[in-house]
């Protein structure tokens, strides 16, 4: 399938971000040298960097100055691989391949693993902290509250601790719902918020990106979802048939992947309908919802 104007405008973002990355996780000498090495292992290695393309399609639409946006979206993007890195570790999905390669354990050590997470989830916040991403400090205060809240106990990792307790178990409809909105939604959530934030928008306009975001956060994990159970794994770079073979609730477990896709659609229309208060600065995000639910990695 040739690639559409929207995989050209993700993929020149990823390029962006991975410049942003590359720059903030500077190699370092010394003993701490492998934990640094770790990081960037995690952090370069590929990835479609959604989250970060959120928050910049986002901050767009009220001007924020691209040095600012790219900040906030490799801040977002930080706390998403800490996510992917912990996710894959023995403890948890026990995965040894992701984008394409070993997972950080599996490429170092568990260990070090744990502790290049640690470290990519706290570089997240003194990112959004440092005068560099905005000149007020109660933007940047407001920043560091809602990407906390989104990461955490009430976001994704209570969602996380949700996913592992109910394997095995028979959740309903409205559980997993629950479950996807905390785990996935949350922090893309913030990430289409950021941007309201960052540009001082009113709270209508928020609203509007927060209903947004909560339809394509629920939709975004039914894909991956959908992939985990009959997607190409040469394609994604990550081993397939995990959640099955886990007993993991989801929307495909529950509903079967005809309904689990017809909900994805669903949410997809539903996301590019609460943007109808946006002119055309606003197309990308209109497409991003059509990405998500086609997207083969
Ligand atoms: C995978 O996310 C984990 C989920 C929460 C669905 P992505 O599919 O966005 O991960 P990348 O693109 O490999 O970073
Ligand atoms: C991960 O969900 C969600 C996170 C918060 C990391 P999955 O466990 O389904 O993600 P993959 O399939 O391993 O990428
Ligand atoms: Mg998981
Ligand atoms: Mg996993
Ligand atoms: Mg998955």
């Amino acid at each position: 399938m040739a690639a559409s104007p929207f995989d050209h405008a993700l993929a020149d973002h990823a390029s962006d971000v991975e410049t942003m990355l590359d720059r903030l996780l500077p190699r370092v000498e010394g003993p701490e040298s492998r934990l640094a090495e770790a990081m960037r292992y995690a952090a370069l290695g590929g990835g479609k960097r959604f989250r970060p393309f959120l928050v910049t399609q986002s901050a767009r639409l009220f001007g924020v100055n691209s040095e600012s946006a790219l900040r906030a979206a490799a801040a977002a993007e930080c706390v998403h691989i800490y996510s992917l890195v912990h996710d894959d570790m023995p403890c948890m999905d026990d995965d040894e391949m992701r984008h394409g390669r070993p997972a950080v354990h599996k490429a170092f050590d568990e260990a070090t693993a744990m502790l290049a997470g640690d470290a990519l989830l706290t570089l997240a916040f003194e990112i959004v902290a440092d005068p560099a991403t905005h000149e007020r400090a109660r933007v940047r205060i407001e920043m560091v509250r809602r990407l906390a809240a989104a990461a955490g106990a009430r976001g994704m990792v209570g969602g996380q601790m949700i996913d592992l307790a109910s394997e095995g178990q028979p959740l309903d409809i409205g559980a997993i719902t629950r479950l996807q909105h905390l785990k996935t939604g949350a922090l893309i959530a913030f990430c289409c918020e950021a941007g309201a934030v960052l540009g001082r928008a009113s709270a209508d306009v928020e609203k509007a990106l927060h209903a947004y975001a909560h339809d394509m956060g629920l939709a975004y994990q039914i894909a991956d979802d959908l992939l985990d159970a009959e997607g190409d794994p040469a394609l994604m770079g990550k081993s397939t048939g995990k959640d099955a073979a886990a007993g993991k609730a989801t929307f495909v477990s529950i509903l079967g992947a005809d309904r689990a896709r017809a909900q994805a659609r669903m949410l997809a229309d539903q996301a590019v309908q609460h943007l109808d208060l946006f002119d055309e600065r606003a197309d990308l995000l209109r497409q991003a919802a059509h990405f998500v639910i086609t997207r083969r990695n």
